[in-house]
């Protein structure tokens, strides 16, 4: 059974409720198999930062999908209780995907059968990681190097829990630049039952350098036409470039993964945008300050204060990047051990804002204490 965890209202952001308006009757949505998925905007699956706490908030915030960080099959196996709770998850953060990583077909297929019973809505295949850790066992990217062995652990994931939820992969363009695999494996993975398929449109060898050939996610989507939707990934940083991937290579959805870290508000911009042609104004000081506070108290709440705080040192700064006072907040942030510590810092964020606009002779914007700056 899924764990219940209590992840706050659920209320849609005011930039969601929007484009779900204008939304209206003419959906601009995807189906994964038998599910509706709206916005057409998924969260990528990010290890150390997509655990429930921002999972929730990625969701109320504009997320039509949301994924679990890569998850070993191989520890589902072993029934390791650190990484069951890195797929706890509660009812307003569905859908949301849990995503496996292994090369070996049985354990796969183990370990999706066993994330669908604790309440996984679809069950994602990496097969993008390239780190060694994962890659010299078979897994990750490397399956990009040897498309026999993809094609089996598809098999088997879909042969196991196929027909409860669905299947899909989280691919590269291949392992490099001598082989585009993604396309020829696209056409793979459709026959053997996926029922989507995510591009991060850069070839393993690279890791996050250059930028992201969105041209093969456009070729990734002509081999497979309508039998499946497309995710598009890599390099989205705005509304404006979520629109230009969706009209330059015909993907059926966007998935967005740095620029949304402290930045949940984008993923509901990106669906405003993409719905009505709008651009939402970027969020104010305020809103910084109390999503980040959420995201304190659900992480606290679902990891407890030692292990949550230690993890938020570095998760919080990213909702405070490029404003002034940010670089005195995040240095404040790198040694809490309570949530109180972590509270009474951003009770102070919007006067160290404030301070820094002065001294800057910037405006400040937005916050408490800072208004009509
Ligand atoms: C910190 C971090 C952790 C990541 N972890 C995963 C992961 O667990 N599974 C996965 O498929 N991709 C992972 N990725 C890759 C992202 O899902 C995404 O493909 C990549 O960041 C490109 O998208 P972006 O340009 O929007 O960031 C990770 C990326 C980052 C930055």
């Amino acid at each position: 059974m899924p764990t219940a965890l209590t992840a706050g209202s659920g209320t849609p952001a005011p930039v969601v409720a929007a484009a779900a308006d204008a939304a209206a009757g003419r959906s601009r949505g995807f189906r994964i198999g038998d599910i509706n998925i709206w916005p057409p905007v998924v969260l990528a699956p990010m290890a150390g930062i997509t655990a429930h706490p921002f999972r929730v908030l990625c969701r109320r915030h504009g997320a039509g999908l949301v994924v679990t960080e890569l998850i070993s099959s191989h520890a589902i196996h072993y029934r390791n209780q650190k990484t069951f709770g890195m797929f706890d998850w509660s009812a307003d953060e569905q859908p949301a995907f849990c995503q496996l990583f292994g090369g070996d077909p049985a354990t796969m297929a183990e370990a999706a059968e066993i994330v669908v019973d604790r309440g996984a809505t679809g069950v994602d295949i990496n097969m993008g990681c390239w780190v060694p850790k994962v890659a010299k066992t078979g897994a990750g990217a490397a399956l990009m190097k040897d498309l026999c062995q993809a094609e089996a652990v598809v098999r088997a994931v879909v042969e196991s829990v196929g027909d409860r939820v669905p299947v899909t992969v989280k691919v590269r363009s291949g392992w490099d630049r001598s082989d585009v695999t993604a396309i020829r494996f696209a056409k793979a993975a459709v026959a053997a039952g996926v029922k989507s398929i995510a591009v991060h449109a850069r070839f393993a060898s690279q890791g996050f350098t250059g930028t992201a050939d969105w041209s093969i996610i456009g070729q990734v989507k002509e081999a497979v036409g309508d039998s499946i939707p497309v995710v598009g990934n890599g390099d989205i940083e705005t509304p404006q470039d979520a629109k230009r991937m969706m009209d330059e290579t015909g993907c059926d959805a966007v998935m967005v993964g740095r620029a949304a870290m402290g930045n949940p508000w984008l993923l509901g911009r990106i669906a405003l945008y993409l719905e009505t042609g709008t651009l939402a104004p970027e969020p104010t000081v305020a809103e910084r300050i109390a999503t980040a506070r959420e995201h304190a108290q659900l992480q606290v709440a679902q990891m407890g204060e030692n292990v949550g705080c230690k993890e938020l040192r570095g998760l919080l700064g990213h909702y405070f990047k490029g404003i002034p006072g940010a670089p005195r907040i995040r240095q404040a942030l790198t040694t809490v051990k309570t949530l109180a510590e972590i509270e009474a810092i951003l009770d102070g964020a919007a006067e160290w804002h404030h301070e820094a606009s002065l001294a800057a002779g910037i405006a400040p914007e937005g916050a408490q204490g800072a208004q009509g700056a």
